[in-house]
């Protein structure tokens, strides 16, 4: 059996890279694994300090969006990272263990700064937050770590944390830990080249209404060549056969609509409606759910708060580990 973390940002709600490449995986997992999730609202802060009452309100919306896509409470633990403050105190230990050159390697790191415009005036608190992320997995001996593939490089980073610390303190109680990816680890945003992230305006969320889904489709990027329906169209990069690759179950339909498409005579408003009804169709149940949780935010809010409790112990337990060996007074 594994012991999982894995969490995500409240920025927004989530979206459907966030399901493809990993809220799908922690579904399975969660039936024969130990599995943590983590709202990681003190994560989102480091580059949203003045917009602490967006993270704050859409904390509520990530947990309604991981219990309507069916992590279920009773097999994993839902918890918010500013409930467990022991992980605050890890990533001051940690932080200590890394040198800014090191930071300054981190690619995905880079290109938030880039794509932020920060430069210079990076917050701190974001250049370290694959520190803290390293506190977030080891808190809880995590040894796999499903997210999308824009993360490897911060368990490549915990990793080394991990042997660093263990081998300055001669001990073994930080375990190293492993990536999982879903079953598509990036996907495209729906303009095409970029990852679907909701601060590029790009994303189609698990709760959007069908007309919003229907209006996010049309918008697609697919083949800027396929002018007139009787043109060849390419299907790679291809944002609406990316997707329907992932989501059209009927693939010798699929198949047959490629060749179609690669010949001339395929239309990308029919695909682009066949994308839609799919995508509606998929969403339906898991929306159906949310409908129903969101008329009791109250009370999700309070089991959150039971869990991070219970999230919390764990993360004492390796905390009080961690300052033993360190040689410090325990609490
Ligand atoms: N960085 C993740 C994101 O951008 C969120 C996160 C915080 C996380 N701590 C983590 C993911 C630990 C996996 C493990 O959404």
């Amino acid at each position: 059996m594994s012991t999982i973390l894995t969490g995500d940002r409240p920025t927004g709600p989530l979206h459907l890279g966030h399901y493809i490449g990993s809220l799908k995986k922690r579904v399975k997992l969660q039936q024969k694994h130990q599995q943590f999730v983590m709202v990681a609202d003190l994560q989102a802060l480091t580059d949203n300090v003045g917009n602490s009452q967006k993270i704050n309100d859409n904390i509520i919306e990530v947990a309604l969006d991981y219990l309507s896509v069916g992590i279920d409470p009773k097999q994993s633990t839902i918890f918010l990272q500013s409930l467990v403050p022991e992980l605050t105190e890890l990533t001051f230990h940690y932080l200590n263990l890394v040198t800014l050159a090191r930071l300054e390697r981190n690619p995905t790191v880079k290109s938030e700064i880039q794509s932020r415009n920060f430069q210079r005036n990076t917050p701190v608190g974001f250049y370290c937050y694959p520190i803290s992320q390293a506190a977030d997995i080891t808190a809880f001996k995590a040894d796999v770590v499903p997210v999308g593939a824009d993360q490897k490089p911060m368990i490549e980073q915990t990793n080394e944390i991990v042997k660093t610390f263990n081998r300055l303190y001669k001990t073994d109680v930080l375990v190293t830990a492993e990536c999982l990816f879903g079953e598509c680890p990036r996907l495209s945003g729906i303009h095409g080249k970029q990852k679907m992230s909701k601060s590029l305006n790009n994303a189609i969320f698990l709760k959007d209404s069908p007309e919003l889904i229907q209006k996010k489709v049309k918008q697609m990027y697919t083949d800027p060549n396929h002018l007139h329906i009787s043109d060849p169209g390419k299907t790679d990069g291809n944002v609406v056969f990316e997707y329907l690759d992932i989501f059209d179950e009927n693939t010798a339909e699929l198949d047959e609509l490629k060749k179609h498409y690669q010949k001339g005579g395929l239309g990308d408003s029919k695909l682009k409606q066949r994308l839609s009804s799919i995508l509606i169709e998929h969403l339906e149940p898991i929306q159906k759910i949310r409908r129903e949780l969101e008329k009791d935010k109250a009370s999700l809010m309070d089991s959150l708060i039971a869990s991070s409790e219970k999230a919390r112990e764990t993360a004492a337990n390796t905390l009080a580990q961690v300052r033993e060996v360190m040689g410090l007074r325990m609490l």
